[in-house]
């Protein structure tokens, strides 16, 4: 229904500013009934983490940064939903305005600088529903002013690590002065290690994830994969928002803005550099593909370079939550012609040719 809905709300959401926008949807989402989501073709189940996604199409980070309405959005017919960004201490992030839709781009830049709520509350808002079905996974940082950034993902963790299927720590926001220098070899050794100890006496069963920034080198990726690897990183999460602005980019005075650029522009560089990182961790750990997925083709693209699990959040501002049932349909079409079972069999497939993708 609310997919039936967005092609009539979208003239009015888009003359708001877009952070106006985008509460509005919260607030209509948290109205909502609480629907069980459409089920899914078989074929289109994931099984990584140790858990069985009923579908690989995943609502990427900073969309319910509050944990506000994650039962609605998996009731939009989404696999799985990351809450978050979350922070352990409330925090306003950057003054607005701080969200621009880049429109002729099928892009958005962001400079958040992860606004937060903090922890307890998000914690209360996971605790209320757990026991409900649904893969939920939520996203970590730090507090901008944090003097010991490493104690505040352990906090994150200890405190959400018992309500989620997954925490996704975020060392490659670029809206938080310092936090991608977290990337960095042995602060990201030490960094994760702590998190997997902190997950290991709350929770075990609980999966770590890390998440990357586009805009690294292969010298860095080839440190990293192997830091996340030695450290039990059970996937990793490939990509956050750019602080590139391609010489393509239609909107050049919006593009000027500060921030991370998502949505179309983001497909190409966020594709090559999940290939690369297949080619470096094979069938070892899972790949979560996001950057630019704004149709079924785009989608199928991101799993040949060797995603298992999907994320968009930029199209959806364009395209609505019908995007999420044509992505699907379009996924299942594409393995009957392949006749495959399952996405596993294709994972991968094309990772050499797409990590020397052109610019
Ligand atoms: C984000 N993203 C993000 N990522 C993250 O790890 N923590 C966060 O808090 C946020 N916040 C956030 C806010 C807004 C407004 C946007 C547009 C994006 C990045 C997001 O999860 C994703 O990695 C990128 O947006 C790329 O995917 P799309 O948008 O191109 O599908």
């Amino acid at each position: 229904m609310i997919g039936a809905l967005f092609p009539l709300a979208k003239p009015l959401l888009h003359r708001l500013d877009a952070e106006a926008a985008h509460n509005l949807t919260i607030r209509g989402l948290s109205l909502l009934p609480t629907r069980r989501p459409p089920p899914d073709d078989a074929r289109l189940a994931v099984e990584v983490l140790g858990r069985r996604f009923p579908n690989p199409v995943g609502l990427a980070a900073g969309y319910d940064k509050g944990a506000e309405v994650p039962d609605a959005l998996l009731g939009l017919g989404f696999g799985f939903v990351e809450v978050g960004g979350v922070v352990p201490r409330a925090q306003p992030g950057n003054p607005a305005p701080r969200v621009f839709r880049l429109r002729a781009d099928g892009a958005v830049i962001n400079r958040f600088g992860l606004n937060s709520e903090g922890l307890d509350v998000v914690r209360r808002r996971l605790a209320a529903r757990e026991g409900r079905p649904g893969r939920i996974g939520v996203n970590i940082g730090a507090n901008k002013e944090a003097t010991d950034r490493l104690a505040d993902y352990v906090a994150c963790t200890r405190a959400l690590a018992p309500l989620v299927d997954f925490v996704t720590v975020n060392v490659s926001s670029p809206n938080t002065p310092g936090l991608r220098d977290l990337q960095g070899e042995a602060f990201l050794d030490d960094l994760l290690a702590r998190v997997v100890e902190a997950r290991d006496a709350v929770h075990p069963g609980t999966a770590i994830l890390l998440k990357i920034a586009p805009d690294i080198t292969l010298a860095a990726l080839d440190a990293m994969t192997a830091t996340a690897l030695k450290r039990g990183v059970q996937a990793l999460v490939v990509s956050n928002t750019t602080i590139a602005r391609p010489a393509t980019l239609a909107e050049t005075a919006l593009a000027r803005e500060t921030g991370g650029l998502s949505g179309r522009p983001l497909f190409k560089p966020a594709t090559r550099l999940l290939a690369q990182t297949y080619l470096r961790v094979g069938t070892k750990i899972p790949l979560v593909g996001v950057g630019g997925i704004d149709s079924a083709e785009a989608a199928w693209t991101k799993i040949l370079a060797g995603a298992s699990l999907l994320q968009l959040y930029s199209a959806l501002v364009y395209q609505g939550p019908g995007l999420i049932g044509s992505i699907k349909a379009g996924l299942v079409a594409r393995l009957a012609a392949e006749g495959a079972g399952s996405l596993s069999a294709v994972v991968g497939r094309d990772a050499k040719t797409l990590a020397a993708l052109p610019d």
